[in-house]
């Protein structure tokens, strides 16, 4: 039944618009994203994380003096509370994963009962130390305090290997940041939107998308197309293996996509950053064999799926950003969340204006007219 609508049932909700939204447009024919007004190329790249935050929550840019606010606000809420990492402490020693230690975490990050402000900025700006936290203490490492002074991006990497980034470093990850913080409505901004519609908070709200966003049908696989890269490990060998993989019907990770039937242009705007990031401080080998790897890979799978319009999806470029950074792939969908969690409050600001339950309706298939067996007589 996957894809097909059952008399008025569209599994998985497919083509339903389930709300009106001025904060992001995904067109997957033509391969457009636009956030807040903003193609995502004239964006990502120029504005500042907080000025992306400002404007999802505002629809409008901030000036200096609302943007100089914010940036305080949020400075003031990195640190966590007693009770968050005392939490973080007995995870680690558990050896839970990160995104639970995350999601565990961000149930905690409340203050003040029906303060949706400050529990929107309590989350963004708290996301980012507990991945860091918790990661330094799973590796039996101290975590490192936020610092204030920072901007957000560049302090997310202070937290995480104790150096102050370089300017071409934090502008790569803020980069990602900002280019991945909303995409329509994707699972984990849906369920952040039906937990808000019944009235409750929004710490409820991030803490179920975070749990959404965890799973593999979602933001939970970016990994495989940089381990692939990895094992194709010279430039010549790219064409066998792509070819192997395509004729024992495997899939090449890090292309195609649901809704994108053309380049997804966040791509674009990642392989930019990374070209720039690599080009100044990484891997400059690893930058030409992706690239290498990218061209063949989008050559076969022309060749071999005619039609299919299948081409390099932001995982892959995503990847490359954050490795050449210095994050090893479990921190990739932590980072992920730490950027969505823009796209989340904002979605919350949204619904609470609209205060319209989302509810919909179910198909009752089951039986209807059983009658009650006693326990001894079945
Ligand atoms: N490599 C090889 N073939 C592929 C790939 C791929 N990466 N993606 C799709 N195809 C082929 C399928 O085999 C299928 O061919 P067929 O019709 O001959 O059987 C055809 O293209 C259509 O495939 P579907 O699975 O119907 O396409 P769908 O839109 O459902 O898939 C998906 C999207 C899951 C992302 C898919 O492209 C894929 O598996 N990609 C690799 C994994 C990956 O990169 N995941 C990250 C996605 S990015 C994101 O979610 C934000």
């Amino acid at each position: 039944m996957n894809g097909r609508t059952i008399g008025s049932f569209v599994p998985g909700l497919e083509g339903v618009v389930a709300t009106m939204t001025r904060l992001s447009m995904v067109d997957g024919e033509a391969g457009r994203l636009v956030i807040a007004g903003f193609p995502v190329e004239e964006l990502a790249g120029r504005a500042t994380f907080e000025e992306t935050l400002y404007l999802l929550w505002n629809d409008a840019l901030p000036d200096a003096g609302q943007l100089a606010r914010l940036k305080g606000d949020l400075a003031a809420r990195r640190a966590l509370p007693e009770a968050t990492t005392d939490l973080l402490g007995a995870a680690a020693a558990e050896g839970v994963p990160v995104m639970d230690a995350l999601r565990m975490a961000a149930g905690t990050l409340g203050a003040q009962e029906g303060d949706d402000r400050d529990d929107a900025l309590r989350a963004v700006a708290a996301f980012p130390t507990v991945v860091a936290a918790y990661w330094r203490l799973s590796r039996g490492e101290d975590p490192i305090e936020p610092d204030p002074e920072l901007p957000h991006a560049a302090n997310y990497l202070h937290m995480l290997f104790g150096e102050v980034p370089s300017d071409e470093r934090a502008r790569a990850l803020e980069t990602y940041l900002v280019a991945a913080c909303d995409h329509g409505m994707n699972s984990s901004t849906f369920a952040a939107r039906v937990i808000v519609s019944t009235r409750s908070d929004f710490v409820s709200a991030v803490t179920g998308a975070v749990g959404a966003l965890k799973g593999p049908l979602h933001g939970g696989a970016p990994g495989p197309a940089l381990d692939m890269v990895f094992e194709i490990g010279k430039a010549e060998r790219a064409e066998p293996y792509l070819r192997e993989k395509l004729e024992s019907g495997g899939r090449l990770m890090g292309f195609g996509h649901r809704i994108y039937k053309a380049r997804d242009p966040r791509a674009d705007v990642l392989a930019e950053a990374a070209g720039r990031l690599y080009a100044a401080d990484a891997d400059k080998d690893l930058y030409k064999l992706a690239i290498a790897v990218e061209r063949t890979a989008v050559r076969l799978l022309a060749e071999y799926k005619p039609g299919r319009d299948l081409y390099t999806n932001v995982e892959y470029y995503t990847a490359l950003v954050l490795h050449g950074l210095g994050l090893p792939s479990e921190l990739f969908t932590p980072t992920f969340t730490a950027s969505r969690v823009v796209g989340w409050t904002a979605h919350c600001f949204e619904q609470r204006e609209l205060d319209r339950i989302i509810r919909p309706q179910s198909e009752y298939v089951g039986a209807q007219d059983r009658a009650w067996v006693p326990l001894g007589e079945r």
